[in-house]
């Protein structure tokens, strides 16, 4: 057994480990608020969700929460390794060992072989090369990311065509279940890609929150995209498709919110590489 395949066994033993007193669905979803609050506070500083965490963190005794420490250690061990050999879907083959899947929300996430197979469909390494010859990144829409793991599997490429996924790609991904959300934004944090996930409705184009990575905000991915739209705009006459309407004049990351801001932001998906 390989040292990725010895952590993920031991984060299925721990969460297991609280079923003797929690729903382990429940506990799945904290340790992933948690987590997700964790990274993001490393840079982004919001005492509210702070407080947050503080909530979730009370629900436990301090045994208990040891292990959600241990848990995370074990996610940020993997992914070291898994970034040294072969990029995986760490949270989602969890979840998915966990039979946590949600079916009214279609909650069954794409095994990494079949990503890797969609990756290759979806853009040859000619077409992601000429992307970033042209304007420096690649980018990807995710509007069901699930996991993330069509992005994961989208950054091994781009990685493998010898380019730095920090400042070569870029990811706009949403889902619908909070859960989701967090655990595609951790992943994205943790392998270092450029990312802004945002929780809501793809169907209807209406979003409550955004998550974006420290390597979006550090490489200032925000104004990158918005400059590209700007070019496209004013280089061509040509009547555009109706463009998929995303909310990213965002507010800070809050959890759980539906009566949030409406705002709405167009994301021409024409030249975006839609995986999904
Ligand atoms: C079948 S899973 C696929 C996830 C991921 N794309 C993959 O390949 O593993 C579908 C995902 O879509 C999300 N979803 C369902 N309806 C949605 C909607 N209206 N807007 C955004 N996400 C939605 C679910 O929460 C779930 O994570």
């Amino acid at each position: 057994m390989d040292k990725v395949d010895e952590y993920k066994k031991q984060m299925v033993k721990l969460l297991n480990g609280f079923s003797r007193k929690y729903f382990v669905r429940e506990v799945f979803r904290d340790f992933i608020q948690m987590s997700g609050i964790a990274l993001y506070n490393r840079y982004g500083c919001d005492s509210d969700l702070e407080e947050l965490f503080n909530q979730i963190k009370r629900k436990y005794t301090q045994d208990e929460f040891k292990d959600f420490s241990s848990l995370l250690g074990l996610v940020i061990l993997a992914i070291q390794a898994a970034k040294e050999s072969e990029y995986i879907d760490l949270l989602g083959d969890v979840f998915m060992q966990l039979n946590l899947g949600d079916e009214s929300k279609d909650q069954y996430f794409t095994p990494l072989s079949i990503a890797k197979i969609l990756a290759e469909l979806t853009a040859t390494g000619e077409a992601i090369k000429a992307k970033i010859a042209e304007q420096s990144f690649v980018s990807v829409l995710e509007p069901t990311c699930g996991s993330g793991v069509n992005i994961i599997t989208f950054a091994q490429k781009v990685a493998d065509l010898g380019y730095d996924i920090e400042r070569n790609m870029c990811v706009m991904g949403a889902d619908i279940d909070l859960t989701c959300v967090l655990m595609c934004y951790i992943q994205c944090e943790l392998y270092g890609i450029p990312a802004k996930i945002l929780h809501g409705n793809s169907a209807t184009n209406k979003y409550h929150t955004v998550w974006r990575t420290s390597a979006w905000v550090a490489y200032n991915f925000e104004n990158k995209i918005k400059t590209k739209e700007k070019i496209k705009e004013a280089d061509t006459d040509v009547v555009k498709e109706e463009p998929l309407v995303m909310n990213t004049e965002d507010p800070e990351p809050v959890l759980i919110s539906s009566s949030q801001i409406d705002n709405q932001q167009k994301i021409d998906l024409l030249e975006q590489l839609a995986l999904f």
